[in-house]
């Protein structure tokens, strides 16, 4: 089936974006409550998440009656045109819920199967309304800040790498993560820890980051996020030419790339993941 160029969909996304971010903004601003937790005690939703999601899935409904839509807070709906919008309503809850500015509505239209192994992403918006930042890409156009062309760092040593990475809301995995780091921190620069995987996606493909590396995220997290950084010049993948997914996530200039995937390696053959932290 025939869609819409990827910058006409791009449109869309940045357009819905934009006014869902406006939305949390706002809501932030009146206070925010925990509605409930989900896979743990410190994995939240807000009132907020949810009312955003709506709003999302409304607007793109209304305009793209035919898609499917993937979200975080919502069950998944498949559509007819071969195309499903992938939506994370605010990532970085736990940011929101403290009043932290690194939060961010993700929204990406991917081609195929909603599964990340599979899927092509066409477009995505990232956008930091607390503050007004908006990233955007679309699939052969490059990547964006605003009307800022986005470039990854190169020629960056991993020694002098600024690495993101985050952790799950599970104990044991986090204690697992949190091992991992400690084996790669005297190898790297520094290590960051943002609370959004979105905008640590972003932060590579803008050059606050070098690299970025999570295990455990679901793929509304970073659907947006990976595209905007490959557009900008990083490879996201996992080990062994791996594609990205729930297993693992890396992004970084293609040159540093090659120097942390085995330095990763070796790390998880030092800390060999747990049974029960294969689970997110
Ligand atoms: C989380 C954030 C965080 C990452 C977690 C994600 P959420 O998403 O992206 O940075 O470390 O793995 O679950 O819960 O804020 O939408």
């Amino acid at each position: 089936m025939t869609h819409p160029a990827p910058t006409e969909l791009l449109d869309l996304a940045r357009t819905v974006a934009l006014t869902a971010g406006a939305l949390a903004h706002r809501r932030r601003a009146e206070g925010v409550e925990i509605a409930a937790s989900k896979s743990s005690p410190e994995d939240i939703v807000t009132a907020a998440d949810r009312e955003v999601e709506l709003l999302i899935r409304g607007l793109l409904a209304d305009a793209r009656p035919g898609d499917g839509f993937y979200g975080e807070e919502s069950d998944a709906t498949s559509g007819t045109s071969g195309l499903t919008w992938v939506v994370d309503p605010i990532d970085g809850t736990v940011n929101y819920l403290y009043g932290i500015p690194f939060y961010a509505v993700s929204i990406a239209v991917v081609q195929g199967d909603p599964d990340p192994a599979s899927w092509n992403a066409l477009a995505g918006a990232v956008v930091n309304p607390a503050l007004g930042e908006v990233f955007t890409a679309a699939e052969g156009s490059g990547a964006w800040l605003g009307d800022h062309r986005l470039h990854v760092n190169h020629d960056v040593p991993l020694s002098l790498a600024l690495a993101g990475t985050g952790f799950g809301y599970e104990a044991t995995r986090r204690v697992w993560q949190a091992s991992v780091v400690g084996g790669l921190i005297g190898q790297v620069r520094d290590i960051r820890r943002i609370g959004s995987a979105a905008l640590d996606l972003c932060s590579v493909a803008c050059g606050r980051l070098d690299l970025y590396f999570e295990r455990g995220l679901n793929p509304w997290d970073y659907a947006a996020g990976a595209l905007i950084a490959r557009e900008a010049g990083a490879r996201v993948g996992a080990l062994q030419a791996d594609a990205e997914g729930r297993d693992l996530l890396i992004a970084a200039a293609p040159d540093l790339y090659d120097q942390f995937e085995p330095v990763l390696a070796a790390l998880f053959d030092r800390f060999p993941v747990a049974a029960e932290n294969s689970r997110k």
